[in-house]
């Protein structure tokens, strides 16, 4: 695959995402919910902190490395779970899991993979999360759950922010449809992306690979088996729920989906070791925080008693070392690696990883330090309004 030596940044790698997938596929990728200003917000909201260069070095090695959960990360980045990865790359969650794997990352499925637990396990044996949704029907949870643990994961997530489905109004401008069907609208774009419709033509499977779609309920209802995973996610689920699912999983367990400070001693309360601070890259709820603007606040609510990971909008090595200086464990990106796995399969995503890890060495080196774990709050400045 060429063309992947143009891209410099995740902006390059978006670029070329555009110019290869059918543009409903992008724009479900890219887009967010309503007026996607929280979409915009989560990038935007980093450039409001500045960071102070340094003199001063001491000579050794620069060490990115980080602990997550009680593993190692060979840098503060973890890949966040999206579901349908297979809508990108015939590569799917594997080319994503093996390249996180090569470069020391934890690795997220998704309930809503189009991988199985199993597979991605056997692709690789580094740290991974299960991200799962607590079901209507608590059996498939709980099927999920001892899979995860048979497969040898190392956290479960659970996801509390998608009670129900954000408006993402690109879908509805473009016609995209789960599993996609072929329109008078949408055959421009998909003979226009003729690579892409080749791939798929050899590997048409597109199906939600974790959730089997033969409960009563299915075989009554009509629903295609994307409509019934999505109609099992549980609406009413409350803070007992969560420590059920703790209980039932008794491993370190993720809450993702929080952006406020009650919520997140909740989720202490529940058995949380950490949580994603996250707002689903603005394609939940419009118009709430930035991950980057509720972190302060939340470790200072917290102490030491959660690691804190913010997902979403992180874009440079300089958006990681200012969640670090704000009090982050850890960052979580989507998109750059959606982009990336479209831009070019597995090597594609390898090469974003390389590019993060040279930005944040690079930065590191600017900043006067060795080591990640030496950023502190006297490295980031708030801009001028
Ligand atoms: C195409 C796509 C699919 C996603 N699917 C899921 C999912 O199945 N479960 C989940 O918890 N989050 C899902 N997310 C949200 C991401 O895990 C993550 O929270 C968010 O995208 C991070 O923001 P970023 O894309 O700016 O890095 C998805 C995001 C995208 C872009």
């Amino acid at each position: 695959m060429s063309g992947l030596d143009r891209c410099h940044n995740v902006e390059d790698f978006r670029k070329m995402a555009r110019s290869r997938l059918p543009s409903p596929f992008f724009h479900y990728l890219d887009g967010g919910a309503d007026d996607e200003w929280s979409l915009r917000n989560n990038e935007a909201a980093f450039s409001r902190y500045s960071l102070l260069p340094a003199l001063a070095r001491d000579k050794g090695e620069i060490d990115l490395s980080v602990t997550v959960l009680g593993a190692p990360s060979s840098m503060p980045v973890m890949l966040s779970p999206t579901g349908m990865t297979r809508l990108f790359h015939r590569e799917r969650e594997i080319g994503v899991a093996k390249a996180a794997n090569r470069a020391g990352l934890f690795y997220s499925l998704s309930t809503f993979g189009s991988t199985t637990i199993e597979d991605v396990a056997a692709a690789n044996p580094g740290p991974k999360v299960f991200q799962v949704y607590i079901t209507r029907d608590r059996n498939i949870t709980r099927d999920l759950v001892e899979r995860t643990r048979a497969a040898g994961f190392t956290a479960l997530a659970v996801t509390v922010d998608t009670p129900t489905p954000g408006n993402r109004e690109r879908d509805l401008h473009t016609g995209m449809t789960m599993p996609p069907r072929l329109s008078l609208a949408s055959l421009f774009s998909f003979a226009r992306s003729f690579g892409w419709t080749l791939d798929y033509l050899r590997d048409q499977n597109l199906s939600i690979a974790n959730i089997d779609p033969s409960g009563a309920e299915f075989e009554a209802g009509g629903m295609s088996p994307v409509q019934y995973a999505n109609h099992q996610i549980d609406p009413t689920i409350s803070w007992a729920d969560i420590e059920w699912l703790k209980g039932e999983w008794g491993g370190p367990m993720i809450v993702k989906g929080v952006l406020g400070v009650e919520e997140a001693k909740r989720a202490a309360s529940a058995g949380a070791n950490a949580i994603m601070i996250s707002n689903h890259g603005g394609r939940q709820l419009d118009q709430c925080p930035a991950p980057i603007e509720s972190l302060p606040a939340i470790r200072d609510a917290v102490g030491g008693d959660l690691e804190l990971i913010v997902d979403g909008g992180v874009r440079r090595g300089t958006d990681i070392i200012k969640a670090r200086a704000l009090g982050a464990d850890v960052c979580a990106i989507a998109r750059p690696y959606l982009y990336a796995l479209a831009a070019g399969g597995g090597k594609g995503v390898d090469r974003l990883l390389a590019l993060l890890r040279a930005e944040l060495e690079r930065d590191l080196i600017l900043m006067g330090k060795n080591k990640f774990e030496q950023v502190s709050a006297a490295d980031v400045v708030m801009s001028p309004a």
